[in-house]
């Protein structure tokens, strides 16, 4: 049994996987504890691990009817991420293996949310294309045997995350942080077609599977600046609803392009974004036009969580993959290559 655990950003992550089964996680956030400034503050992200690291391994242990006895091999988001949040998360990992005796792993952040996927439905089919976006990252990829093979980038954005774009223009329409469950909320009493917003990158010469959100954060900050400008009140509904879309649109378009130009079967959709109810509806409705299963995880699987961190940790374990040695260090913008951050799967690297 694997325990993974997970602290890159404002979650402080454990959950518990045996051969691709999740028995239990808990999860601490301090994201309200961020809230007045706006964003993340790394030092209290990073303090707040510190605090919540030990209760929370317990708690997961605690549902799962499980002890330290019963654990396996640790893994651990060693990057990418907060350098501080990393460190606490690699050095509470580092006690536990080497206390208990057991092997250890270090695991991308992504490859995590790719994995979660797999706790939910079965285990992902081999190939498939992958939608991540999170507040850091998006990206399509084309993943084959997560613990053994490369992970290949279809795609990628060129400049703000999916997350970011959210998270921006919900700052710049006066909604809390986080912005992407405010405007998810705010879009609700909102008409999607109220503000004209560009699908970037989605012309006839543009690279298909590539993505750009800066434009729009842009774009629906002038629409409330016009506003502002000659004294009217912008609805924010309206601008919610309109990114939402524009978002959804154009994420949901490219990710079944990349299914049906690769002729693959499955779509899996994973990340903090992910949990978005635009997002998920317009993919479930496109991959349905288009003879496309989809995978989306339930809810608590999409944002941070040390269940996704176990559930790599369980498919290197099974792929008997090598450990990492007791002195792996963090990685904060370790690149999306392989699943286990060091060493490279045992079968890469006699190839
Ligand atoms: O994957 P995640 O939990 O953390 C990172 O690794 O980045 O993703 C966090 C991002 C934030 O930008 C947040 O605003 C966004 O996910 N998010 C949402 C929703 N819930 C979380 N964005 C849109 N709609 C949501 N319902
Ligand atoms: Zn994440």
């Amino acid at each position: 049994m694997v325990l993974g655990i997970e602290s890159s950003c404002d979650e402080t992550g454990a959950g518990l996987v045996r051969d691709g089964v999740l028995l239990g996680q808990a999860v601490a956030s301090s994201m309200d504890e961020h809230a007045r400034y706006g964003g993340v503050v790394p030092e209290i992200a990073a303090r707040a691990h510190v605090h919540a690291m030990a209760p929370v391994v317990r708690e997961a242990l605690d549902r799962a009817g499980l002890t330290l006895g019963d654990v396996g091999a640790v893994a651990v988001t060693t990057g990418p991420g907060l350098s501080g949040a990393l460190q606490v998360g690699v050095a509470a990992a580092k006690s536990y293996a080497f206390s208990l005796g057991v092997p250890l792993y270090g695991v991308h952040h992504l490859a995590g949310h790719v994995a979660a996927a797999g706790l939910a439905g079965g285990p992902l089919p081999n190939p498939c294309v992958v939608l991540i976006v999170s507040g850091g990252h998006t990206s399509l990829l084309l993943v084959r045997d997560l613990a053994r093979d490369p992970i290949v980038h279809l795609g990628d954005t060129l400049d703000d995350a999916a997350g970011e774009c959210f998270d921006k223009t919900a700052r710049i329409l006066g909604l809390p942080y986080p912005g992407g469950p405010a405007i998810d909320r705010a879009a609700r009493d909102g008409d999607p077609r109220a503000v004209r917003l560009p699908r970037p990158l989605t012309g006839a010469g543009d690279d298909p599977y590539a993505f750009s959100f800066s434009g729009l954060k842009t774009a629906a900050a002038r629409w409330v600046e016009g506003h502002r400008a000659v004294g009217t009140e912008p609805r924010v509904p309206d601008a919610a609803a309109s990114l939402q879309e524009a978002i959804a649109d154009t994420l949901t378009r490219k990710a079944v392009r990349a299914c049906t130009d690769h002729g693959i079967g499955t779509l899996v959709v994973v990340g903090g974004v992910a949990a978005n109810s635009r997002i998920r509806a317009l993919t479930e409705q496109r991959c349905a036009a288009a003879g496309i299963a989809l995978r989306v995880p339930p809810l608590a699987l999409c944002t941070d969580n040390g269940a996704m961190v176990a559930a790599i940790g369980d498919l290197l374990v099974r792929a008997g993959a090598e450990p990492a040695p007791l002195d792996v260090s963090i990685d904060p913008s370790a690149p999306l290559e392989y699943a286990a951050l060091t060493p490279r799967p045992r079968a890469r690297r006699a190839a």
